[in-house]
């Protein structure tokens, strides 16, 4: 696999309403934040705290009512629908309930976000590639109900890579998974990012993932409540100790 550089994310003053029935309700209320290239930031936050919406907004799933983010020096929020398209084809999203097709096999599922494009051999050899580096090497034909949670979880991380994202955004990957598997996910994008530079933003409810991060972002209706950095010195290995401090 090619070598990717991590992309800068500067959000600026960013908000999102949703219009329900007669209400108006913030969602993401005045966000700013600036994410350095290569780190990995949990967002955590209640339920309700805006984690979702603000990675639909960064990935362009959603548009933002005011504000701006820029990634890597284009501002996404300006951008029309072609350039629009093609960005979020270069952003790795990995959602809580893997969101797999259950009809492909495992390798057509990592192929199939570039499957309107040509070049299918290419593209078989970088998917197998990909399951070789997150541990699925020879599950290539099975079909994702033959797979655990953690693997299926594996089969749309590797998918979300198919793109060589310099972003990946991930809304509680291991929200269905017991705490090892969660743990051997965490291992697999800690490892993913070391070795590609990619900057990881990773929405979680998980203290114990959350505390492996380089940075702690919390939401409170929708507002930036905390920022804490995480790689202050500390010895990395005691994470329960850091764990404990962090009120998730
Ligand atoms: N499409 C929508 N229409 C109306 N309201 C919405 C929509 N999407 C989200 N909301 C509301 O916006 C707020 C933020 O929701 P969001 O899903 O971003 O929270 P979250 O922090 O991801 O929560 P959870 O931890 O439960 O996943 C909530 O009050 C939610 O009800
Ligand atoms: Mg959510």
């Amino acid at each position: 696999m090619e070598a990717t550089t991590g992309s800068t994310v500067r959000i600026v003053g960013l908000t999102r309403q949703f219009r329900t029935g007669a209400e108006r309700l913030t969602a993401v209320d005045d966000v700013s934040l600036e994410i350095a290239a290569g780190s990995v930031v949990a967002l955590t936050g209640p339920s309700g705290s805006g984690k979702s919406t603000l990675l639909h907004l960064i990935g362009a799933i959603e548009q933002a009512d005011s504000g701006t983010i820029t990634v890597d020096d284009v501002e996404i929020t300006a951008l029309r629908r072609t350039a629009l398209a093609r960005y979020r084809q270069r952003v790795g999203f990995v959602f809580q309930r893997y969101h797999l097709l259950p009809a492909l096999t495992v390798l057509d599922n990592v192929i199939a976000p570039v499957l309107p494009q040509r070049g299918r051999a290419d593209h078989a050899t970088r998917a197998r590639e990909l399951l070789d580096a997150v541990g699925l090497g020879g599950r290539e034909r099975a079909m994702p109900t033959q797979l655990s949670g953690g693997e299926q979880q594996r089969v749309a991380i590797a998918r979300a890579l198919m793109g060589a994202p310099g972003l990946l955004l991930a809304d509680e990957p291991t929200g269905n998974l017991d705490s090892t598997t969660s743990a051997q996910i965490l291992d697999l994008l800690l490892d993913l990012r070391e070795r590609h530079g990619m900057t990881i933003l990773l929405a979680t409810h998980e203290r114990s993932i959350a505390a492996r991060c380089d940075r702690l972002v919390r939401l409170g209706d929708g507002s930036l409540v905390e920022d804490l950095d995480l790689t202050d010195g500390e010895d990395p290995a005691d994470t329960y100790e850091r764990a404990a401090r962090l009120r998730l």
